[in-house]
């Protein structure tokens, strides 16, 4: 039985064309990039051309793509250069970032830099106006941190709009664009933006490779020391393969943009429309099901079911492979932070996020209704 794999926010299958590309150089281009000689030459030369072809299709200056393991490290990396090389002493950002900037800043805060949170509407939109108080309030030395889209939820900002903010106010801006980065245009020449990230495994690309773009008028450190790789951005021996790999996912991404757009945006609507004829209660967090929302994601708020508490484990049993931020009835975890955070969680109801890519079919989204129909199935009442 094929699993409808329903999880792409989670991570994405990798392109055929992307293991290819990567196979090419664990074959025929192993060489350590530092190396003089005309191995590592060539393996130097894949690392630079990746840079400047991902460069391209961002409009930014290939000095300013430094390559890491991938979204995780790209925001730890930002946050930490923003307080360190700096003078950054407070970290304006919310409680529905990923985790990866939650706890960045978090450990941040641990050290002296004061964090503070905006506030968000009902939709779950980012309330601007709160965002512009909270930088014309005070003179400290500010970094702005907010994802371009949720993760869970896809509610969205206009990265241009809080770009300009943060520039009136003399703030420094970082995105986390790992949910973005290949689904949407990003033209840098545009957009006051001082770092942002990226993951290629969110795009078909390979794990554990990615990268994080500094505004290249801004001097920082490197997070990881060692070497002088990177320009002495993240010391250690290149990842060519993985770089490799993600030239190439950005180069599909990118050329393909329009139609893998129309598709996923086909695919979920036929989820939606399914979901609504069947479960009239049915509830979007974060009008996850309106267009100007992560078109790559959707996040339902079941009708309350005894079978909540359990729900994306039966999904799974059924072969659709979706993820959770579900909040367990039975008490037994803390669900999702997103979901709190947005006051979206209903511990009766359980909320489950469905993911799509290119690669998703009608045939996936007719398999996790009929999953629907089983895990959500009416409760015959006795007497
Ligand atoms: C919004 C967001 N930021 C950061 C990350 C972390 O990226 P990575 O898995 O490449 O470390 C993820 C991945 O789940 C994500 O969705």
């Amino acid at each position: 039985m094929k699993a409808a794999y329903l999880d792409n926010a989670a991570t994405t299958q990798v392109a055929p064309e992307v293991a290819e590309a990567m196979l090419e150089v664990y074959q025929h281009a192993f060489g350590n990039p530092s190396s003089s000689h005309a191995v590592g030459r060539k393996a130097k030369a894949l690392v630079e051309t990746s840079r400047r072809d991902i460069a391209a299709h961002l409009n930014c200056a290939p000095r300013s793509i430094c390559f890491t393991s991938g979204g995780t490290e790209a925001d730890n990396h930002a946050i930490s250069a923003a307080v360190g090389c700096l003078g950054v002493t407070r970290i304006v950002t919310s409680a529905a970032e990923h985790s990866a900037v939650v706890k960045a800043s978090a450990s941040m805060e641990a050290k002296g830099v004061e964090v503070v949170h905006v506030r968000h509407h009902p939709s779950g939109d980012v309330d601007m106006a709160h965002l512009r108080e909270l930088l014309e309030d005070s003179s400290s030395k500010t970094l702005v941190s907010l994802m371009h889209a949720n993760n869970e939820v896809g509610v969205m900002i206009d990265l241009q709009a809080v770009g300009q903010l943060c520039k009136q106010h003399d703030t420094l801006f970082h995105s986390d664009t790992v949910q973005t980065m290949g689904h949407y245009p990003i033209d840098l020449s545009e957009v006051d933006i001082d770092f942002l990230a990226c993951s290629a495994h969110k795009f078909h690309g390979p794990k554990g490779s990615g990268f994080l773009y500094t505004n290249p008028d801004l001097r920082i450190d490197g997070l990881i020391v060692g070497g002088g790789q990177e320009r002495a951005m993240r010391g250690g021996t290149e990842n060519v393969a993985g770089i490799v790999g993600l030239a190439k996912a950005f180069e599909l991404a990118f050329v393909h943009m329009v139609e893998h757009e129309s598709h996923v945006r086909g695919v979920k609507q036929l989820l939606v429309d399914g979901l609504r004829a069947r479960l009239p209660e049915v509830v979007f967090n974060g009008n996850s099901d309106q267009e100007d929302r992560l078109y790559t994601v959707l996040n339902v708020k079941f009708p309350s079911h005894p079978n909540s508490g359990m729900a994306t484990f039966l999904f799974d049993l059924e072969g659709v492979a979706c993820s959770g931020g579900s909040a367990c009835s039975s008490g037994a975890t803390q669900g999702s932070h997103v979901l709190r955070a947005l006051g979206c969680q209903d511990p009766q109801r359980a909320s489950v996020r469905f993911s799509f890519s290119r690669y998703t079919t009608s045939a996936d989204i007719d398999k996790a209704l009929e999953a629907v129909d089983k895990v959500f199935a009416p409760v015959l009442v006795e007497g």
